[in-house]
């Protein structure tokens, strides 16, 4: 975990609060504008060079000998990053970031995360990823969902919204989250189902996992 960039930015403090008074509340919150333009547009580049330069596969769904590619669940493709090992300076500006959430989340709402993983993902036109919760089978280590959109200019019409639904069941009412540049939408893992809907363009984010042992 990257702990040597100091977190004092008092924007990124009302930011955090306002998550936290969120998931309080209702266990979710999505904040427009979570990262500056700049970091949010290097953030994209990176996935985007991954991406043309063939670095991504196809995701999976399930672990270990479980781990199947099920297009017809999930047909996004993925990179996995090494928070302990950056790649670059907004990698490494990410993940100090997702550290600072990391201590408030626990400071305030005791929920015990002690590390993060996390993927560049891509959805090509019409991907999708169908409703689903985020912890697989009888692992409770995902704790805290944390989705970060990299994607400009994107309008209602463009589709590939993040149904997050709020009902325990999964059946609706629902909230969707456009996967705007910038938007960060996070939830409680547990119980939160949610899924992806296919959009008409490509659809590019950050998404991660907060665990607990
Ligand atoms: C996931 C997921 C949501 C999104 O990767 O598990 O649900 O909006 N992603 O990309
Ligand atoms: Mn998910």
């Amino acid at each position: 975990m990257v702990t040597d960039i100091l977190l004092d930015d008092a924007a990124l403090d009302r930011r955090f609060e306002r998550i936290l008074a969120d998931v309080t509340r209702q266990g979710w919150s999505v904040q427009p504008d979570f990262l500056s333009a700049e970091d949010t547009a290097m953030l994209r580049a990176e996935c985007d060079i991954r991406w043309r330069g063939g670095d991504f596969r196809h995701a999976g769904v399930g672990r270990g000998a479980e781990l199947k590619i099920r297009p017809e669940v999930r047909s996004d493709h993925v990179h996995w990053l090494d928070p302990g090992v950056p790649d670059t300076p907004q990698q490494r500006h990410y993940f100090a970031t997702m550290e600072g959430l990391r201590q408030a989340l626990n400071r305030n709402l005791y929920l015990g995360l002690f590390d993060f993983e996390a993927f560049f993902a891509v959805y090509p036109p019409g991907k999708f990823y169908q409703k689903h919760l985020d912890r697989f089978r009888g692992s409770e280590e995902r704790s805290f969902t944390a989705v970060f959109y990299l994607n400009d200019d994107w309008k209602e019409e463009d589709g590939g919204q993040l149904r997050l639904y709020l009902d325990e069941a999964g059946n609706g009412p629902w909230v969707d989250v456009l996967p705007c540049a910038g938007t960060l939408a996070v939830f409680i893992t547990e119980g939160r189902w949610h899924e992806v809907l296919p959009a008409t363009r490509e659809r590019m984010s950050l998404t991660g996992f907060f665990r607990t042992r």
